[in-house]
């Protein structure tokens, strides 16, 4: 939709793919707040100002790993547009969390979106993201 790099962000030791294994995996992360490593992590982000951040909600927050990426790198002044699939819970606490992670960033109001309705949300998406 938009004219702009895209960045996966992806894990060196695999997510399990059965889903009640993975949300014991991510809850202990969580509770231990953990820092899981990236693969291939980006050497910079310094040409980039404006970055739609997507992310799955996990246990009402962002994956771990997305807050190994947001402490990786300097987002002072970057402008972030935060857009979770969640199924039920919304945002959760992740706005806060990236406000508190990313303190000196300009943060956006989120776009919360039905992970299992994501194959129809480009107008959705326009709306909450449009003119950006
Ligand atoms: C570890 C884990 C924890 C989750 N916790 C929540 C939650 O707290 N609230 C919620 O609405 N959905 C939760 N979900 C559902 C995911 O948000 C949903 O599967 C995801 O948005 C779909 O995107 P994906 O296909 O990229 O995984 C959880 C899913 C997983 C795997």
């Amino acid at each position: 939709m938009i004219d702009a790099d895209i960045y996966q962000i992806k894990e060196v030791d695999e997510y399990p793919f059965d889903y009640h294994e993975c949300t014991l995996r991510a809850s202990d992360e969580l509770k231990n707040n953990a820092r899981p490593q990236i693969l291939d992590p980006l050497e910079s982000i310094d040409e980039y100002d404006t970055i739609y951040l997507g992310y799955p909600n996990w246990w009402s927050t962002m994956p771990t790993i997305v807050m190994t990426f947001l402490e990786s790198y300097d987002f002072t002044n970057k402008h972030i547009y935060p857009i979770c699939s969640h199924e039920g819970s919304g945002m959760g606490r992740s706005e806060s969390n990236l406000k508190k992670l990313c303190p000196n960033s300009i943060v956006y109001k989120g776009l919360s979106i039905y992970g299992s309705h994501v194959d129809g949300c480009r107008q959705q998406l326009e709306r909450g993201l449009g003119g950006k």
